[in-house]
């Protein structure tokens, strides 16, 4: 098989460094890609917002199978270019992407289909009635910009203050674009999020490892968000019982319902889910494969990950079973100086080579690299995504932890407590 990885970020490193493990793979392209991904595949250049640019690229180079990594192509429609030319995709069509690409869609969809989700104060097209709507709100309220804004366009709003702020921001001064133009507010639920990523065929499902990703840019769940600072992933991270209220309560329920309503839904696709006291609730969605808990997720997969995403594009997912192995794993992102604010790139990455040999089950992904004669720089907000697996999620967080400690680059930062609280959790759950 040859493959076309389309993205350019720790997520699309991860899928190509999986890919490349399957005895069926023998050649993968990434594009754009960066220069750490270079190591694992072929990088070519393109514009990941200009579909007709992708799908010239995928015709020249004739990919047995196509993997999106990111959300906006597919929001964009490519799956369905793809698919009239007859070349093998995984992701949703542009109308099931929907699903990530308005969430007044997802949350009219969560309420159609009787799926638990936080109550709506409404949907707001003028900021005037939003500002209004205010008044009437609990503490806190989360605010939702209706369309993509590179994960900028949610806040849990504390106050009045705060979420006049962010109204003024999405639907007056339009910093988040056109995504920001119509908002819905919802009420702010409490409890523990679980990122549960599944692929489908349409009908089909396979679900992957739960895991959970850590947003929040310093230790202890503090300071702003992030794109994601680091994720795990545990056997037993949470209950048998709760999975399966998982799947029978949202996930069966959510792609049943997309079929039935005409837009049956192909690829993998991301519930982040609220862990309440009353029950899980569907926060959003993704139409894709999360990062980072995609570089979590990778260092478990005992499968051929080719088979199974094959098995996705031609409707035969029934017969794959898939192995979880070692029994955890953990990713921890190391962020340039100034991350998430202003930061600075251009520095010069050192360490590398002894992280990824000297820590036996740990693996560095790039997540934001380019390499120049031989050596590496940071390109991006997120540079790095060190994940190592093992037998605990204890053992796991160590081997991540040393890797991370033999990388060195100017103004690098990260968490130091990713995995530690899952770690007191699954032992908890056990004794
Ligand atoms: P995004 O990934 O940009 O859609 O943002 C989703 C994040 O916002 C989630 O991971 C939560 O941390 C937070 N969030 C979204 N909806 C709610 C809600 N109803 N209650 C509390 N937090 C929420
Ligand atoms: N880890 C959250 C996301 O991929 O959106």
């Amino acid at each position: 098989m040859k493959i076309l990885v389309i993205g350019g970020g720790g997520r699309e490193h991860a899928l190509a460094w999986k890919l490349r493990q399957s005895p069926r793979v023998e050649k993968i392209w990434c594009a754009p890609g960066n220069g750490g991904i270079a190591r694992d595949a072929e990088c070519v250049p393109v514009d990941t917002k200009d579909v007709a640019a992708m799908v010239s690229l995928a015709e020249r180079l004739h990919p047995d199978l196509t993997v999106v990594g990111p959300e906006q192509p597919l929001v964009l429609g490519i799956a369905d270019e793809f698919a009239k030319r007859g070349l093998p995709i995984v992701g949703p069509s542009k109308e099931a992407a929907q699903l990530e690409g308005s969430k007044v869609f997802a949350k009219e969809f969560l309420m159609r289909r009787g799926i638990p989700t936080a109550a709506t104060y409404g949907v707001f097209d003028s900021s005037g009635v939003a500002h209004t709507a205010l008044s009437a709100v609990q503490w806190p309220v989360v605010i939702k910009a209706d369309g993509l804004c590179a994960g900028k366009g949610v806040l849990v709003a504390p106050n009045m203050f705060e979420a006049s702020a962010f109204i003024e921001r999405l639907m007056e001064k339009h910093e988040l674009g056109p995504g920001g133009d119509r908002i819905l507010m919802e009420a702010a639920l409490r409890g523990e999020e679980l990122s549960y990523i599944v692929l489908t065929d349409g009908e089909q499902i396979l679900p992957l490892a739960p895991a959970r990703d850590h947003k929040r840019v310093f230790d202890g769940d503090l300071g702003p968000n992030t794109g994601g600072m680091g994720a795990y992933s545990a056997e037993g991270m949470i209950p048998a019982t709760l999975e399966k209220a998982i799947l029978e309560t949202i996930v069966r329920p959510a792609i049943a319902g997309m079929a039935a309503e005409g837009r049956p839904y192909q690829g993998f696709l991301y519930f982040g889910l609220m862990l309440t006291p009353t029950g899980t609730k569907v926060l959003e969605f993704n139409c894709r494969m999360g990062d980072p808990e995609t570089e979590a997720l990778v260092v478990r997969m005992e499968f051929d990950l080719a088979a199974v995403l094959e098995a996705v594009a031609t409707n035969r997912l029934g017969s794959v079973a898939p192995l979880w192995r070692p029994a955890a794993s953990v990713c921890v992102v190391m962020a340039s100086g100034g991350y998430p604010g202003e930061f600075q790139v251009g520095k010069k990455i050192d360490g590398l080579d002894a992280a990824a040999a000297g820590v036996p089950g740990a693996v560095v992904f790039h997540a934001g690299s380019r390499v120049e004669t031989g050596k590496y720089y940071t390109s991006s907000g997120r540079s790095l995504v060190v994940s190592a697996s093992g037998s605990s999620l204890q053992e796991a967080t160590r081997a991540a932890y040393d890797a991370v400690g033999k990388i060195r680059f100017e103004g690098a930062h990260y968490r130091r407590d990713i995995g530690i609280r899952g770690a007191a959790r699954v032992r908890a759950s056990e004794e």
